[in-house]
């Protein structure tokens, strides 16, 4: 079925489908309409079988109401039906803003958008000639993710989220209101909050928060469509060391497999994949090496041959195997990671892949997508097995939940074969829920001016629907960025949740050093710029992964009762302490809102970005303390050498701040082995006294020095000391910067 907005319109005549309060139902059907825990409510359509409702893919665990809805809930879907589709109307009272919507191109303010929860390739460069980036965005609502989720956000900065719980196919209509339409009854999942945090928080406990990541994984990373062949890949890492800037992932893209076969390596260009991965551990870099769900269709190769015996692939309603083009020659096939057996069967294969000291994985076109001819779909009537809870169903159901399925194997298969380590997995395709398996990037953008605007709104869209953990192609993927471009993509994009550089096979070099030498400098000084600010990034994750706040928070989350930043996507909050902006447009400068409050510029590695636009300025909240690290190559290196605290006191002399420590890669966090500390800041007269207010965890503190610095509105002022026994800043001193 493809919906179709004009003939739902023209129909006209819709059943209102009562929703049924009855707890009788509550407490049968697992979908059944109720309240199912505090400020969350589920309302489902009444006159549908249970078993006709899909089970959710997006929960953690099934949530069957344990009351009917409260008479006075706030916001109540009405629900309906036209004899072909399935509608949730959900009205909004004026001044209500509209965020969320996942993975999408345009502004991040998403009201009057109409998205299309549709994961797949969509091979898009520029706009065409003449179309505006707005109309362009109009004209291709759907990426490689399915998020379909709406965060609401009242005049008041009360707020509400609302969730279609289907992988089904919906159109998210936002022009009048929410509108969602799905082809199978769906049941709508409404939490309600006294804030956007509240909601994002409540959004994690229902369908999970990302795990806290390995910190290598937080550090730069460089990719190209492909490195190869192996000694290749060693020329860039060792670039990398030899003009000295930081980077701690080098990329492994397709090429590297024999005939691009998944789980194999091209005996001439890998022959040695445990010999790479050794040198490059020795130089402090890790390796993320690709898969793709793709499975070549030839006799005797063993994952085709096995994978048949396991009857693991997808069929067509005839019975016969979906066969098409993925990467390889010829013909190929595609698990149904829908069963269980075949979760299991492919993560058989995860432990040997990463004994060739693979640290992680990438998967790729699992939409799924066909690579030729590209945008070619995948047909909706292909037959997925299910098993344990997940009922047999057509792709038309599960394709939206294929990429997290293949996630959840991937990721599975990663922490059976190392149970010690933190696995770090990207997926190209994902449903919202998935940021507990993967990360994301944004998938195949372009060299320009919009894609980089809209690196920054996905990003913040994506945190707003639940994954926090995001970035682009940096420099963009089709296409050569102009120096310029480049130069501002890296500035901004060394702040990204995930930041990588990455572009297309045969593409013109794209490292930070291709641009000429005054872009090297200032790429060099923008991931310089993130490795002192792992400290506060890697506590940003561990936060997220409690409480389900984005890393990347839009700049309305510092007042989100104040109306003017409810449109501002020029700007960001890393966190809620750091306020980045940068300059996102080539021409015509962006009049930028600042919330309220005090907000002062702070710099880290002795940068200008008056001098330099492309380095974004950087605003530290009054009231916060900022905890830094010093500039290393990668994160092998001990990072809190000293331990910089950069301090911005509010109107009353006081500041506050936390830093979150453990070993970077293992769960000993998990039993205690970490440290927490909240630092606290008192001026009296002209003197600011830093020093520890709490902690928490079992890690010892470390014996370091701690560098204050205390950013004012006349200077910034140093001193230097023990946080055992505090640090003493004199605000009268004359070496005031
Ligand atoms: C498509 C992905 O989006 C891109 O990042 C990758 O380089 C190519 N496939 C080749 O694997």
């Amino acid at each position: 079925m493809r919906l179709n907005r004009k003939s739902l319109a023209a129909v006209g005549a819709f059943t209102l489908l009562t929703a049924c309060t009855s707890s009788e139902q509550a407490s049968s059907c697992p979908q059944s309409e109720g309240q199912i825990s505090t400020d969350v409510a589920r309302f489902s359509p009444s006159d549908v079988a249970c078993e006709d409702i899909p089970r959710s893919l997006a929960l953690l665990e099934p949530m069957p109401a344990t009351h009917g809805v409260p008479v006075d809930w706030r916001t109540r879907p009405v629900l309906s039906f036209d004899g072909d589709n399935y509608r949730a109307a959900i009205p909004i009272d004026d001044g209500t803003t509209l965020y969320g919507t996942g993975e999408i191109a345009g502004p991040l303010e998403r009201s009057g958008f109409v998205t299309d929860t549709w994961g797949e390739q969509p091979y898009r460069e520029d706009p065409p000639e003449g179309l505006n980036p707005q109309e362009y965005d109009d004209a291709t609502p759907r990426l490689f993710q399915a998020h379909p989720w709406v965060l609401g956000v009242r005049a008041d900065g009360s707020s509400f989220g609302a969730l279609a719980d289907t992988t089904y196919r919906t159109e998210i209509d936002l022009r009048n209101g929410i509108e969602f339409t799905a082809e199978a009854p769906f049941p709508v999942i409404i939490i309600e909050g006294d804030s956007p945090q509240a909601v994002l928080t409540k959004l994690g406990e229902l369908t999970g928060t990302v795990e806290l990541p390995p910190l290598w994984a937080l550090g730069y990373q460089q990719a190209r469509w492909s490195y190869f062949p192996d000694t290749r890949v060693k020329e860039i890492a060792d670039e990398f060391r030899a003009r000295g800037i930081p980077c701690d992932v080098i990329w492994i893209d397709i090429d590297y497999m024999d005939e691009f076969r998944v789980f194999t390596f091209h005996p001439e260009r890998f022959p040695d994949p445990p010999g790479l991965n050794d040198y490059l551990h020795s130089i402090g870099f890790k390796s993320v090496w690709i898969l793709d769900p793709g499975v070549q269709q030839k006799e005797g190769f063993f994952v085709y041959d096995e994978g048949l015996e396991g009857d693991h692939f997808l069929r067509r309603p005839d019975g016969k195997l979906f066969t098409a083009r993925s990467w390889p020659p010829g013909n190929s096939v595609w698990p149904d990671y829908t069963n269980p057996d075949t979760r299991a069967w492919w993560q058989t294969y995860i432990p040997d892949f990463l004994d060739n000291g693979v640290d992680g994985i990438w998967i790729d076109f699992n939409e799924p997508s066909i690579v030729f001819p590209l945008g070619t779909p995948t047909p909706e009537d292909l037959v997925h097995v299910g098993g344990a809870d997940l009922p047999p169903g057509t792709h038309a159901r599960y394709h939206n939940g294929y990429g997290m399925l293949m996630s959840q194997a991937t990721h599975e298969g990663m922490k059976l074969a190392r149970p010690g380590k933190r696995p770090f997995l990207l997926s190209r395709s994902n449903y919202i829920g998935g940021q507990r398996y993967a990360a994301m990037w944004t998938g195949d953008n372009s060299a320009s001016w919009d894609h980089l605007y809209w690196s920054v709104t996905m990003t913040l869209n994506m945190g707003l629907s639940g994954q926090p953990f995001a970035g682009p192609d940096i420099g963009g993927f089709f296409k050569t960025p102009t120096p310029e471009l480049y130069a501002h993509w890296i500035g901004v994009g060394a702040f990204f949740p995930f930041s990588r550089t990455h572009t297309i096979q045969l593409s013109p070099p794209q490292e930070p050093w291709s641009f000429g030498p005054e872009v090297e400098a200032i790429s060099k000084a923008a991931i310089e710029r993130r490795y002192r600010m792992l400290p506060y990034i890697y506590t940003l994750f561990r936060e997220s992964s409690l409480n389900g706040l984005p890393v990347w928070r839009p700049v309305f989350f510092a007042d989100p009762a104040d109306a003017t930043l409810r449109t501002e996507d020029h700007a960001f909050l890393l966190g809620a302490d750091v306020l980045v902006v940068p300059v996102l447009t080539e021409s015509d400068p962006h009049e930028f809102n600042l919330p309220s409050g005090i907000w002062r510029d702070f710099r880290l590695v002795g940068e200008d970005p008056s001098a330099t636009p492309s380095l974004p300025v950087l605003k530290l909240r009054g009231g916060a303390i900022l905890p830094v690290g010093r500039i290393v190559q990668n994160t092998t290196e001990a990072l809190l050498e000293p331990l910089t605290l950069i301090v911005s006191l509010d109107a009353s002399g006081r500041a506050e701040g936390i830093l979150y420590e453990d070993d970077g890669e293992g769960y000993a966090y998990v039993d205690g082995d970490y440290l927490l500390t909240t630092y606290v800041a008192e001026q009296t007269g002209d003197t600011v006294m830093v020093s520890v207010a709490t902690e928490e965890g079992d890690r010892q503190r470390p014996e370091r020095t701690v560098n204050v610095t205390v950013v004012t509105d006349d200077g910034a002022f140093d001193g230097s000391g023990s946080e055992t026994t505090g640090i003493t800043v004199d605000l009268s001193a004359e070496s005031a910067r």
